[in-house]
């Protein structure tokens, strides 16, 4: 029987919880696993027991929320994700994605055909060995196939009970408006952080709607964690890793905000995780607003 973990839960929940779709609580920041794979998100991670340990020690430091996706690897992160929690406690949201294929390290392609679609569901759920997703994402619109199509299948698995909520991922307002005609849709997860700020109008409008933004590349792929990059002087200032600020500058910028950094060392987690509780004042979101 699966158990909660809250008595070892204590970083992480720092960040506080938002509740996805209103009925899916989750401690802000989570976890992504797109790191837990070989070179190019292609192939098994360099060191899988460490990564098997990173999930395990993520959940030791209260996170409960983490991203995957069907082609991380491919399949790779959902079934590493699988090993290590498997069964999950009752307060763990897995959130998988499809609609985006892999023909080789570092290469994809969407494909938004809604058997494929279907099928990838059926994978994930067989993988991450569960009854139904509790967020499914729509990777990639793929412009080959109608957007209603793509949504209206995601739809029809929610309404089948093999998915729980359906988010969208790299989108703009209008596309997400179009989508939310079709289904109800509970998050978007575009490219955001501190130093990559396109998708601020799309945070507004999720902000205004009560849809998770779950900001992806949130340590922009590293280049926000460098001890001699761009907030490597303010770290000084505010006793902090360069990582954790830029975390802690996402939780500050909006409640709707789920950052998911991924790493595939378990130093490095436990260093991003105390960003939870670093807390910015008003003056200090402003200052490194303008110093990125
Ligand atoms: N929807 C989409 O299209 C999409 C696209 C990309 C990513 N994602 C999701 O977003 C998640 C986050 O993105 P990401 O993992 O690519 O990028 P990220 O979180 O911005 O940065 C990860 C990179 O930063 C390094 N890093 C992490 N913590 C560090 C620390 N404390 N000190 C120094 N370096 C550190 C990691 O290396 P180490 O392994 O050495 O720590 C890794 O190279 C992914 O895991 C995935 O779930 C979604």
């Amino acid at each position: 029987m699966p158990t909660t973990s809250q008595s070892t839960r204590i970083p992480a929940a720092a960040s506080g919880t938002y509740s996805i779709g209103g009925d899916l609580p989750v401690v802000r920041l989570g976890y992504g696993t797109m790191q837990l794979t070989g070179e190019g998100v292609w192939g098994d991670p360099k060191d899988p027991d460490e990564a098997v340990r990173v999930l395990r020690r993520a959940v030791e430091l209260g996170v409960t929320f983490f991203d995957t996706a069907d082609s991380y690897g491919p399949a790779v992160a959902e079934e590493l994700l699988a090993q290590a929690l498997h069964p999950y406690a009752e307060d763990i949201v897995i959130a998988t994605k499809a609609g985006l294929t892999r023909q080789g390290p570092g290469i994809w392609t969407p494909v938004g055909n809604p058997a494929y679609l279907r099928q990838q569901c059926e994978l994930s759920l067989r993988r991450l060995r569960l009854e139904r997703i509790d967020l499914f994402q729509l990777h990639r619109i793929d412009s080959d196939v109608p957007l209603e199509d793509q949504v209206g299948e995601l739809r029809a698995l929610q309404d089948e009970g093999k998915v729980r909520h359906i988010g969208l991922s790299e989108v703009d307002v209008d596309q997400l408006q179009q989508a939310r005609k079709v289904a109800p849709i509970v998050s978007v997860q575009n490219l955001f952080n501190l130093a990559q700020r396109d998708a601020e109008p799309l945070l507004e409008h999720c902000e205004q709607n009560d849809i998770a933004f779950i900001p992806w590349f949130p340590l922009a792929t590293g280049e926000l964690s460098k001890h001699d990059g761009p907030l490597a002087e303010a770290a000084t200032h505010h006793d902090a890793t360069p990582s954790q600020l830029a975390l802690a500058w996402l939780l500050k910028r909006s409640p709707v905000m789920l950052p998911i950094p991924g790493t595939s060392k378990v130093d490095h987690l436990e260093s991003n995780i105390a960003a939870a509780g670093l807390e910015l004042t008003d003056e200090e979101f402003q200052a490194l607003s303008q110093a990125v």
